[in-house]
């Protein structure tokens, strides 16, 4: 049982109760994802303070360091409170120039699976994410053999609960014709609207859209129109960003990463920010024009 003071409540995922407002551990690891952090104590001091606020929803992949962020979980938070929910994603592998290889054959996703498990230091992975796509975003594709992969580890034992990430609405629809999902993790935020269409279908379903970037990602979310709402009501872009996720529908769960515990406060602290029809109409007409919020980097 969840009981949270924090922005949103609570949403299920499958039999797992999480707190809207989660965490999302990819900013934990070195520049670009790769290596460990500058500061180590600084990094297990922001998950420590997530868990100290309430947030039992910790977004990871083993491919981030790689193996870092997975390591830095454990070593600040295991022996992991009952509540806590550490949701990690498969599918993709790391180069030596900090790419993102798709790592998606059966052979590549058990083994990723058992590093994740090992890592983190669990029997079992809560909800485990197959991450779809490449640098250019989702990809059409048949996700048949790899989430058939994730389905038999589930059946093994080893995974709770499945999602897809970086998933067209079709991969979406195929992988929920061979095992159900409980999440959808895709890029969106006030300036990324493509997936409206899909968010709405998942919350009449009753599965979770998750947005990776909800604050922009590598580069921080920027329009005139938010600004201009944000100064209206005496609070930051970033603020007004993850209380228009939090309004938009009650499928969306928040993963905002940080590698600052000042942020993370701030975050937590802003996001109940009660939103106007006026402000959210004037959000309403942001969108992405191709200069602000997107990255050259191979999502991760
Ligand atoms: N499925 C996928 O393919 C995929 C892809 C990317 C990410 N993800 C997941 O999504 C999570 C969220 O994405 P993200 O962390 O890349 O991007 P994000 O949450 O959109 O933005 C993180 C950035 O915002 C900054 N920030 C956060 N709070 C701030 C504040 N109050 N004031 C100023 N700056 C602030 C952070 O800098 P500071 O560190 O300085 O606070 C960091 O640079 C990741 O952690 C990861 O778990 C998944």
């Amino acid at each position: 049982m969840v009981s949270t003071s924090l922005p949103g409540g609570t949403w299920t995922l499958g039999d797992l109760t999480v707190t809207r407002f989660g965490y999302g551990a990819m900013q934990l690891a070195g520049p670009w994802v790769m290596g460990p952090p500058a500061d180590h104590q600084g990094a297990l001091a922001v998950l420590r303070e997530a868990v100290d606020l309430g947030i039992t929803h910790i977004d990871t992949a083993d491919a981030y360091g790689p193996h870092v962020t997975n390591r830095l979980i454990r070593e600040a938070l295991h022996p992991y409170r009952d509540t806590l929910h550490v949701v990690t994603k498969v599918g993709a592998t790391r180069d030596d120039r900090g790419g993102w290889p798709p790592a998606r054959d059966p052979a590549s996703l058990r083994r990723a699976v058992h590093d994740n498990l090992e890592n983190l230091g669990l029997d079992v992975l809560d909800l485990v994410n197959l991450r779809l796509g490449d640098a250019d975003g989702p990809q059409p594709a048949s996700v048949a053999e790899a989430f058939g992969t994730l389905a038999d580890l589930q059946r093994q034992g080893l995974i709770r609960h499945l999602g897809v990430s970086n998933a067209t609405a079709e991969q979406v629809a195929e992988a929920r014709s061979i095992a159900p999902i409980v999440c959808v993790q895709n890029m969106y935020n006030l300036a990324h609207r493509h997936d409206d269409d899909l968010i709405d279908k998942l919350a009449a379903d009753g599965i979770a859209y998750v947005p990776f970037f909800p604050l922009g990602g590598f580069s921080p979310l920027q329009s005139s129109a938010l600004s201009a709402v944000a100064a209206r009501l005496g609070t930051t872009p970033m603020s007004v960003a993850l209380a228009w996720l939090l309004h938009r529908s009650p499928n969306i769960l928040l993963i905002p990463g940080t590698s600052s515990v000042a942020h993370l406060r701030e975050n937590v602290a802003n996001a109940a920010l009660a939103l106007s029809p006026a402000d959210l109409a004037e959000l309403g007409v942001i969108r992405w024009a191709g200069s602000a919020g997107e990255s050259t980097v191979d999502p991760g």
